[in-house]
């Protein structure tokens, strides 16, 4: 991998964009190594993944604007659809996923963090959608994620207005759960992890699964999709570990995923 790097630290897998000279902008080759290190994620021994950038400045600075800058009409469309794929196979990842955001967080790095289930950054994230002002709108989800976060009103100001935010407003308006020093925050994305990791993994999966496919349907919808997944965890070993842990009144034993 050129751009992609993969680490394992216990059962937490670390994802970094890796291409610090552009500000680890996403061009094709990025995308594709992406969606390479998610095929090679062991989802028996990992329990949380963490996606951060290389460097100290930047999270991913957007898609590639040099490759961008001759595409056709359906090129375009087609590189919109490359993202937009490996972003969706990273929102739905069975996994748990942390955005650590250290630094510009633009355009498809923005998109980037919004696929992620939780983001937490650096106070020198700076996070914004400033397509419009390259003549594109957002092509990586940037319409539809962001309004889904924080609200339309303000996804609208900010697209319309290609206006970039600092970590302070960020945390404002929910984009992010919460601001760190630079140094403190992949220790911090790490401690997250670690503390979703402990929890009966088959559960902290179909917790992911209900909420990301409940979110998209009615109510009466979304209900049933929880009943099912809250269904499949009994009968596991991990639920029989964690109820009897708690009526024989100790500790649960370190969970399965079985
Ligand atoms: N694409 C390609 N290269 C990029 C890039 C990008 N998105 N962002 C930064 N770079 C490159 C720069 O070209 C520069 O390369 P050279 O050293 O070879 O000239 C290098 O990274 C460092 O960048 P700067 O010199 O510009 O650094 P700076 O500190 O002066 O500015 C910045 C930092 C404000 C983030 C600025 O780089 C910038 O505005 N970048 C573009 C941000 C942007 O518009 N992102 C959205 C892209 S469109 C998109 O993402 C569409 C989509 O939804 C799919």
């Amino acid at each position: 991998m050129e751009f992609v790097t993969y680490e394992v630290e216990g059962q937490v897998g670390i994802l970094t964009i890796n291409r610090p000279k552009a500000l680890n902008a996403l061009n094709s080759a990025v995308l594709d190594e992406l969606s390479a290190v998610l095929d090679a994620v062991d989802q028996d021994a990992i329990r949380c993944l963490i996606v951060t950038g290389a460097g100290e400045k930047a999270f991913v600075a957007g898609a590639d604007i040099g490759e961008m800058s001759t595409l056709t009409k359906a090129e375009g469309e087609a590189f919109g659809k490359k993202g937009n794929d490996v972003f969706r196979r990273l929102e739905t990842f069975p996994l748990p996923v942390i955005a650590a955001v250290n630094g510009f967080s633009l355009g498809g790095g923005c998109e980037l963090s919004m696929s992620c289930d939780i983001r937490i950054c650096s106070e020198n994230a700076v996070f914004g959608q400033p397509e419009v002002g390259l003549g594109i709108t957002p092509g990586f989800g940037g319409t539809q994620r962001l309004m889904r976060v924080v609200g339309t009103g303000k996804a609208k100001e900010m697209i319309y207005g290609a206006r970039n935010i600092k970590a302070d407003e960020a945390y404002r308006i929910g984009l992010v759960n919460s601001v760190y020093p630079l140094e403190e925050l992949l220790p911090a994305a790490k401690k997250l992890a670690s503390t979703i990791a402990k929890n009966a993994p088959i559960a902290v999966r179909n917790c992911k699964k209900a909420m990301n496919e409940g979110i998209d349907v009615d109510m009466d919808q979304a209900i049933v999709i929880e009943e099912k997944l809250f269904g499949d965890c009994f009968e596991t070993l991990d639920q029989k570990e964690g109820m009897n842990a708690f009526l024989e009144k100790r500790k649960h034993e370190e969970f399965q995923n079985k």
